[in-house]
């Protein structure tokens, strides 16, 4: 073997070495994918996300005295709730905070609770991601106010996950929103995020 051929081969000997070494070290940084698919979140983390992100305001019906309706946790708007009234220059909500009206029209709050029908049970998580970062639901439709994707989108891929992880593990309610229709989401566009973010 001449001196040249054998620092060659001695280098991919260590090379490889030091791959074996790097995965017993650091297996975890070794597992990751290259593409930045995470399969599920953690649904006790996105708990904690959704109380932040405030989540049951608009997404869960209010009792008499206010307080969230858990017993329909995340249902969104209820037909027979009352409907806020149209006023110039003013942006109205009803007592449940869920139905919404403003210069866009009317918005009811969507059923986000595991339904496959009627909520989002059916969604898959790159849907979701793309809907709070687009600000553009899985039907093509834009979010319209006061769905706040302006801020939602600026969290990182696995915050979302965690979030998706926690509002597919609660109790699946069967309540048909329906679409309010109105203009576009002239108010609330989906702004795209800074290529190389997270
Ligand atoms: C200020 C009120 C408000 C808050 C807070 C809010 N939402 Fe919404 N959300 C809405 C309304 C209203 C809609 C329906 C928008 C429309 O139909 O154009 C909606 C729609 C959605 C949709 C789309 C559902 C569909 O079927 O298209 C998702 C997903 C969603 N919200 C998730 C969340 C999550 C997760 C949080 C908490 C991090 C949250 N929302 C907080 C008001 C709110």
């Amino acid at each position: 073997m001449n001196a040249r051929f054998f620092h060659v081969g001695t280098g991919f000997g260590l090379l490889i070495l030091g791959g074996v070494l790097g995965f017993w070290l650091h297996p975890g940084a070794r597992l990751l994918p290259a593409a930045p698919v995470i399969a599920g979140g953690d649904a006790a983390r996105g708990a904690q996300l959704v109380m932040l992100g405030g989540c049951d305001d608009c997404h869960t019906p209010k009792l008499a005295s206010g307080a969230p309706d858990m017993t329909r946790r995340f249902s969104g708007y209820h037909a027979g709730m009352p409907l806020p009234p149209a006023l110039s220059g003013v942006i109205t909500g009803n007592m449940q905070l869920t139905a919404w009206r403003g210069p866009w029209g009317l918005t009811l709050s969507a059923n986000i609770t595991p339904d496959r029908k009627t909520g989002i049970g059916g969604w898959t998580l790159p849907q979701f991601i793309h809907t709070l970062r687009s600000g553009v639901d899985p039907q093509g439709r834009p979010l319209r106010p006061p769905m706040d994707t302006a801020l939602l989108q600026q969290l990182p891929r696995a915050d979302l996950a965690d979030i998706f992880a926690y509002l597919q593990s609660v109790q699946p309610i069967v309540n048909p929103v329906g679409i309010a229709r109105g203009k576009p989401a002239a108010v609330n566009p989906g702004r795209r995020r800074p290529a190389g973010h997270l």
